[in-house]
């Protein structure tokens, strides 16, 4: 194994989707001080052009790419997988992280609602997968991360949709992971957990219950007592996207203060 140093991605070129902002730019800014290529996409066309841009303003042009891309559309990871294959010169890393919330109990969610969390948060994972296998298995070693949430394994009635979407990931995850390797292809799968980290996905319920409110009830149960950073998920999105973590895989990744021990 070679030990690398700062640039520990250095050469490895990665597919980051929801990367416009919150978790999804933090890890590709630190995939990209460490060495990586990055093809970054989002729903929101203009913000992530403008991470990939400041990117590159601080490491040099060719270093990040990005992309409007919708995960619900199939035929669009098709197209978006080839083109960032094509710019990057191939892909070994995957991060499927886009996602959204719901809220809503079994009985006042509606259809619609359970299909659109169900379409982000796990069918575009399958798709992700499943269209970037093939490329990852040309380019090897590889490895996949999904962004799944202690929503896994801790339930809120509220939040239907997004525990059982977010439960899925991992088990999903698990299947990738050991498809890989009963094929011996040296490509990884692995999810992370992380708990409450303020970015937009959680800003609603700053604007519901207002600072000290939210922050209380969003560290309630954390062991750590406060909310996690966007680097404290991207520095594990890191360790999962280099070689250092080469014997990981069907791991669960918890990045919760502690949150899902008691
Ligand atoms: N922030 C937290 O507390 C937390 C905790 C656990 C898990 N997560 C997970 O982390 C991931 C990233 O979320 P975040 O916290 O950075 O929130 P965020 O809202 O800042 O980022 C999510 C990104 O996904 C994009 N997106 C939404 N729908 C999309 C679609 N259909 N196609 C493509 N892109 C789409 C959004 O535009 C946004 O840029 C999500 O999967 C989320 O469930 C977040």
């Amino acid at each position: 194994m070679t030990h690398v140093s700062a640039h520990r991605v250095a050469g490895k070129k990665a597919f980051i989707t929801g990367a416009a902002g919150g978790l999804g730019a933090a890890m590709a800014r630190l995939l990209a001080r460490h060495g990586a290529k990055l093809f970054l996409t989002d729903i929101d066309e203009a913000a992530v052009y403008e991470v990939a841009k400041a990117i590159n303003a601080e490491h040099g042009d060719t270093v990040a790419w990005s992309a409007a891309q919708n995960v619900r559309d199939e035929d669009r990871w098709q197209s978006a997988l080839a083109e960032a294959n094509g710019v990057l010169g191939g892909i070994s890393v995957l991060v499927n992280n886009a996602g959204i919330g719901a809220i809503g109990g079994v009985e006042s969610l509606q259809p619609k609602e359970w299909q659109r969390v169900m379409g982000v948060n796990l069918d575009a994972v399958y798709l992700g997968c499943k269209y970037a296998l093939p490329l990852l298995r040309q380019h090897q070693p590889g490895s996949i991360i999904n962004i799944s949430s202690m929503a896994a394994f801790k339930v809120d009635p509220d939040y239907t949709v997004y525990n059982a979407s977010k439960a899925a990931v991992a088990s999903l995850s698990k299947s990738v992971a050991l498809d890989c390797a009963r094929q011996k292809m040296d490509v990884r799968c692995n999810s992370i957990h992380p708990s409450f980290i303020r970015t937009g996905i959680v800003e609603p319920f700053f604007e519901q219950l207002g600072e000290e409110e939210a922050l209380k009830k969003l560290t309630r149960g954390v062991p750590l007592r406060r909310l996690g950073d966007v680097d404290d998920v991207a520095y594990a999105v890191l360790y999962l996207a280099s070689d250092e973590s080469r014997y990981i895989t069907a791991a669960e990744f918890r990045i919760d203060g502690g949150a899902s021990a008691v």
